[in-house]
């Protein structure tokens, strides 16, 4: 098949990854995207890089990864803005509490909470939280995620299962073909 008969060829991905355990699982994500033909942005969370290294996601996307918003340039642009500029879509997989209460809340202390805000929802952003079954259910999450959903903000629901702490619950990272599934719905891809 040609690249421009890939299923999300030409559009341009933003994925977000934050610090929680499943991190490492975004990579099988990131690539998986890359394989359907979507130009991939991956901005990292100082706190994610303590999980997976940025070297994990540079190689499988085959460009930089951002971290830093005070990194040198190789190319002058104001790289949050542009990066918001050029998305068709943002993904935050998987999405801390931290990152959900930081979007509520009007915080953009990091490049990515700096992005999400830059996006404006000028295209759709999907979120993907994994976290402690304690920690999704805790009420101030629930409203932070009603709150973005009633803005627009799409969310995929975490998974119930087994949780890396030895849980049971509800907050494991979803598998792949949902998210993907989402994200080709959330581009008007799929019905
Ligand atoms: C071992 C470990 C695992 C963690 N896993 C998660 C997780 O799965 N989900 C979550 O929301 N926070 C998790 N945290 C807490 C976050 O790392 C913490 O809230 C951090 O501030 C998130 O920062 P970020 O949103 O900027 O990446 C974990 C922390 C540690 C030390």
């Amino acid at each position: 098949m040609d690249d421009d008969q890939l299923p999300l060829a030409g559009k341009n991905i933003l994925l977000g990854v934050t610090g929680g355990i499943a991190a490492y699982k975004a990579a099988g994500l990131a690539s998986r995207l890359k394989q359907m033909g979507a130009n991939l942005d991956v901005v990292m969370t100082r706190n994610a890089t303590e999980f997976i290294a940025p070297l994990t996601f540079q190689t499988l996307v085959k460009s930089q990864v951002f971290v830093d918003m005070w990194a040198p340039v190789r190319v002058w642009e104001v790289e949050h803005v542009a990066m918001a500029d050029r998305c068709h879509l943002a993904l935050i997989a998987p999405a801390t509490a931290n990152i959900i209460g930081k979007i509520a809340g009007g915080i953009a202390d990091d490049m990515l909470s700096t992005v999400i805000m830059a996006i404006n929802l000028r295209c759709p952003v999907v979120i993907a939280p994994a976290m402690n079954v304690n920690m999704y259910e805790n009420p101030i999450v629930q409203a932070n995620i009603a709150k973005l959903t009633g803005l627009g903000y799409r969310f995929v629901e975490p998974d119930i299962g087994r949780l890396a702490e030895g849980y049971e619950g509800k907050g494991r990272f979803p598998k792949d073909e949902t998210i993907v599934a989402e994200v080709q719905t959330a581009l008007g891809l799929r019905g």
